[in-house]
């Protein structure tokens, strides 16, 4: 009889087989939004589980179920599900919680088991670090960071991980205690000054690079705030007005369809309000990385990014970790059918 093992990953094994390492995740999302734009994945679209229409995520929060495929050097499939819960974060436990399960893309059977959380992260930071290696100036010295939460360490991270030529943060939270707790302890990490701003406005002002992970439902960046030559990621979702988009030079997505069809963020919000539609949209990532549409052209283009995440590119990260893991004999093995005979065969 064939004996069904998987390897458990929990948090600490996932750090010590790399989930950490900045470079491997930004080489894994770079290659896995490549393998995007030459259908050489599957991703079924994002399932929500939730207790109402979006606005209620702030207070009631989601389940995220996010299946894909990887094929490139991958060949893995596997799904993140990954909870939220906003109001966590005033009780002192993280947003997000999850776990991620990679299948065998052959007999199907899951092969692992990884706490999500810190590969979640990871990934996310590193999306916004690719889209800033090709949409960023390549001297951007101020980064501006509105959100002072767990994505915001990885986004920096990610961020002067591609451009090494930061040469200072300001970063703005709503929670000021937060915000200075983090601009410290960012500090130490990248070695350069990171500073806590009084206002979102103090935080864009003057900044090559803007990011924002918050978990706002309402607009925080105006327009008039916007300066020539800004590369701007958003992340959480409605943290721009929809003119911040409309204004820019180009936009760009991870994938059209997929941020449609979350029904979130600002490029949904100005395509539902008939303002904005896919001919006008430059690129979707992907297409850049393969070079079949340019990145940035000029010093002066102002940008705008957003990326809806996928669920291929927590797969890919997480078969790096578990492949890393497997080499370096971490984790625990859990056998799903013990050798002996079955009673009570599932379809
Ligand atoms: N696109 C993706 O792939 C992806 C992946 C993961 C998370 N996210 C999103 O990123 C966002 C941030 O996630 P997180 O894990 O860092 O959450 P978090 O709860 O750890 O941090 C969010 C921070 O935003 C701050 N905030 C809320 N409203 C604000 C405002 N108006 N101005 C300034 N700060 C404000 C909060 O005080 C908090 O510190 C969430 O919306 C999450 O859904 C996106």
């Amino acid at each position: 009889m064939t004996e069904l093992e998987v390897l458990v990953l929990d948090k600490q094994a996932v750090l010590a087989a790399g989930g950490d390492d900045m470079g491997l995740a930004i080489s894994a999302v770079e290659h896995v939004l490549g393998c995007h734009a030459r259908g050489e994945t599957v991703l079924p679209s994002k399932t929500v589980l939730r207790w109402g229409g979006p606005e209620t995520e702030l207070h009631q929060g989601r389940i995220n179920a996010m299946p894909g495929y990887v094929g490139g050097r991958y060949n893995m499939a596997g799904i993140k599900w990954i909870g939220s819960h906003p109001p966590n974060v005033e009780k002192g436990l993280p947003r997000a919680s999850g776990i991620i399960i990679l299948n065998d893309p052959e007999t199907k059977f899951p092969v692992a088991i990884l706490e999500a959380s810190v590969i979640s992260a990871m990934r996310t930071g590193a999306v916004t670090g690719v889209a800033a290696k090709y949409l960023a100036r390549e001297d951007a010295t101020r980064l501006g960071m509105i959100g002072a939460g767990v994505q915001a360490r990885t986004q920096i991270r990610a961020v002067c991980h591609v451009r090494p030529s930061i040469r200072e943060v300001r970063v703005f939270d709503l929670n000021a205690e937060r915000c200075q707790a983090f601009a410290a302890e960012m500090e130490g990490v990248l070695g350069i000054p990171v500073r806590p701003a009084a206002s979102a406005q103090e935080a864009v002002d003057g900044a090559d690079i803007l990011i924002t992970a918050t978990t706002t439902t309402k607009p925080i960046v105006k327009e008039e705030w916007m300066r020539p030559g800004m590369f701007y990621a958003q992340v959480g979702g409605y943290e721009a007005e929809i003119d911040v988009l409309l204004h820019s030079d180009k936009v760009v997505l991870d994938d059209w369809t997929e941020v449609m069809h979350r029904g979130i963020a600002t490029p949904y919000q100005a395509a539902a309000a008939g303002r904005f539609s896919r001919a006008q949209l430059h690129a979707e990532l992907g297409e850049i990385i393969n070079g079949t549409k340019p990145g940035r052209e000029s010093a002066h283009e102002r940008i705008f990014f957003n990326a809806v995440g996928m669920g291929t590119e927590d797969v890919a990260l997480a078969t790096d970790v578990w492949r890393n893991a497997q080499a370096r004999g971490l984790g625990q093995r859990i056998k799903l059918w013990p050798s002996g005979p079955l009673t009570g065969l599932a379809g």
